[in-house]
């Protein structure tokens, strides 16, 4: 399994609307491990293709990454996942992303969504999902269409953020000096 490179805000790879996938085969499979390995590299709990600048319908997530017990981890590979159902509550909840490093910011998304997907396996498959699990489908499965979490904010807030990131890149460009 390789770490693959993280293609990070403003790249414009992250902006586009990506392309369904048409065959699961064993090249396709290495790529969802190698982007599940640079999730949990990275210590996320959702990855999406255009992230490591591929532009396919594919996202890998685990909602419960843990690094100490490792056969307490969920990774789910969904290929072509697509929102069916969202239900009408929505909830809150302080989202980050692997391409907007060290920041956070409260974004609202429906409590309950049902995807329907092709799994590693290449069966057709329908979740119905709730907690995280259903924050970060919705998060990754924008990813897909080129939204970012900071587009769901205020103009206000998404400044404040692009600021504090902006900041936090200069100083890790210091310390490197
Ligand atoms: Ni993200």
């Amino acid at each position: 399994m390789a770490v693959l490179k993280l293609y990070e805000y403003p790249d414009e790879v992250l902006r586009q609307k990506c392309e369904r996938v048409s065959v699961v085969d064993d090249k396709l499979r290495r790529f969802l491990d190698d982007m599940l390995e640079t999730m949990y590299v990275d210590k996320g709990c959702g990855l999406a293709a255009p992230q490591v600048g591929v532009t396919k319908r594919i996202i890998v997530l685990d909602d419960n990454p843990s690094d100490e017990d490792k056969s307490a981890r969920r990774p789910m590979f969904l290929i072509n996942p697509e929102i069916v159902w969202r239900s009408e509550e929505t909830v809150l909840f302080n989202e980050g992303c692997l391409s907007l490093p060290d920041q956070r910011a409260e974004v609202e998304r429906n409590e309950k969504v049902r995807v329907h997907f092709v799994d590693y396996n290449g069966d057709e498959r329908e979740i119905l999902a709730d907690d995280l699990l259903a924050i970060i489908l919705q998060h990754e499965i924008d990813h897909l269409d080129g939204i970012l979490y900071i587009d769901h904010l205020s103009r206000l807030k998404r400044t404040r953020l692009l600021n504090k990131l902006k900041k936090y890149r200069e100083e890790k460009e210091r310390d490197k000096a």
